[in-house]
């Protein structure tokens, strides 16, 4: 059967309260689009239609990745209105699958129940809700089939004590769409063309209307206001954090683990309190990683501790090395085996070699530094002139005295030694000690400067 599925997302989302579109707001650090386009592709059609009006350019371009067609509404007349706009895009071959750029989290196997319903007629996606309240009702005859859907704002008193609600989300074959759609009026108390009523006009042919229920009912909540959003987003963490345990996890608590992107963990990790980690991040067997950290794209190996308080971007961390607490490892940092990196150092474009250290109070940044260097506490290395960026090379079980200012570019040459409190401008060769301060004197019988001791 050949897939192709529709996504509204035209619609203002006036409630968000937000200048940017609503399918543009994000939930675990993907848009709300970009969760229903990748949902859809996973399903593998001939097509994507996304159909889109309010901030249709910016939404275009956050989207530009996706191998979507985007069909453009320019009124928002309604539902069917925006269905229709795709529909000289389909294949009259085709089943459609319709979707809401504002409901996130449907499921893969969801959609796949629908789309089998809708092989030889519409089928609807209904769910059973504690509250209908303000959602279209599923109509039945009294045999149980569906003849159609009644909105909220049209519907009789008795209508709304239906709980069996539209979820919105329906499938049909393409020739359907193209039959009914253009039937569908809009002389209802809102004026819009719904897409619904095309059920309606399938049972007055004498069609059945097939009906799937969803899963679950988070499966189909739409967002409408950043409370919504906020409960969809707590779920979505909730139940990430919930199959991280399941596959043998220790999270500390499974309401303080956010999860933005993509995590891979190896066996015995732990994750402790108030984590993020955000795009791709892997963690090898028996990584620890301590309360309050951010990891954004990083992989961390087997062995290695990420302290407290750690800010982590695009990093490599080698086995059993120690990060932190309160460090910050900016792009291109890389941590080979055993290193070590304390407190409030900041390292960018940094490659650490097997067991060195930079424990205290450092920024080390366009360096390529040996195995089992110590770098002393307070040492800088100046790698910017005010105008180009330059390197500094470490070579291997250097020891670097606190306090030093390392000025790029600079080679210090292997078992090269910094006295404390130098600045270092020339190449130091293998084995030599480098001074670079005032020597100190001593001056006996000095006089402090004093005021005269007033009585008050
Ligand atoms: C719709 C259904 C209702 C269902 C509910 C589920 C209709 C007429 N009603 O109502 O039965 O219970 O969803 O949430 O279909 N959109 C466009 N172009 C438009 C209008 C809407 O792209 O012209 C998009 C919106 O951006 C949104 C989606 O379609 O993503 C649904 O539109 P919305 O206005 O929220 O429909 P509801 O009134 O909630
Ligand atoms: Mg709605």
């Amino acid at each position: 059967m050949k897939l192709e599925v529709i996504i509204l997302a035209a619609g203002q989302g006036t409630r968000m309260k937000s200048s940017l579109p609503k399918v543009l707001h994000q939930l675990a650090g993907r848009s709300l689009l970009e969760h229903v386009i990748a949902t859809s592709l996973s399903l593998q059609p001939v097509a994507v239609h996304v159909v889109i009006g309010h901030g249709a350019e910016l939404v275009q371009q956050e989207l530009a990745d996706f191998p979507v067609n985007w069909v453009f509404q320019h009124e928002q007349l309604g539902t069917g209105h925006g269905v229709l706009q795709a529909v000289p895009a389909l294949a009259p071959d085709s089943t459609v699958l319709v979707l809401y750029g504002d409901v996130p989290l449907v499921g893969v196997e969801t959609l796949a129940a629908l789309v089998a319903a809708a092989a030889a007629g519409p089928a609807l996606l209904t769910a059973r809700v504690a509250d209908p309240t303000g959602y279209g009702r599923i109509l039945r005859d009294s045999t149980g089939a569906l003849v159609g859907v009644v909105e909220h704002k049209d519907a009789t008193d008795e209508q709304r004590r239906i709980s069996e609600i539209n979820t919105g989300l329906l499938a049909a074959p393409a020739g359907d769409l193209m039959d009914y759609l253009p039937q569908v009026g809009n002389n209802n108390k809102q004026g819009e063309y719904y897409l619904p009523d095309i059920l309606s006009l399938a049972v007055a042919r004498g069609r059945t209307v097939a009906s799937c229920q969803a899963a679950s009912e988070i499966e189909v909540l739409g967002v409408n206001d950043r409370v919504q959003l906020n409960q969809l987003e707590r779920e979505y963490q909730r139940r990430q954090a919930e199959a991280l345990m399941r596959e043998g996890v220790a999270v500390a608590d499974i309401n303080r683990l956010d999860i933005r992107g993509t995590l891979s963990c190896g066996r015995d990790v732990s994750i402790d309190v108030n984590v993020v980690f955000e795009g791709r991040v892997s963690l090898g067997d028996g990584v620890v990683i301590g309360p309050n950290c951010v990891l954004q794209d990083v992989t961390v190996a087997a062995g290695a501790t990420i302290h407290a308080m750690s800010h982590l971007q695009e990093a490599r961390i080698g086995e059993r090395c120690s990060v932190g607490p309160f460090a910050r490892l900016r792009p291109g940092t890389v941590l080979a085996e055993g290193a070590r990196v304390g407190n409030f150092v900041e390292t960018k474009k940094a490659d650490i070699g097997v067991g060195s250290k930079v424990n205290h109070l450092s920024y080390i940044g366009d360096c390529v530094m040996g195995d089992h260097v110590n770098v002393g506490a307070g040492t800088i290395t100046c790698n910017y002139d005010g105008v180009n960026k330059h390197k500094t090379e470490i070579g291997s079980g250097v020891f670097v005295g606190s306090n030093s200012t390392l000025v790029a570019p600079l080679q210090i040459a292997e078992q090269g030694f910094i006295a404390a409190g130098s600045t270092i401008t020339r190449g130091v060769e293998a084995g030599e000690l480098a001074v670079s301060r005032s020597r100190q004197r001593n001056i006996q019988g000095w006089q402090r400067p004093g005021k005269p001791r007033t009585e008050d």
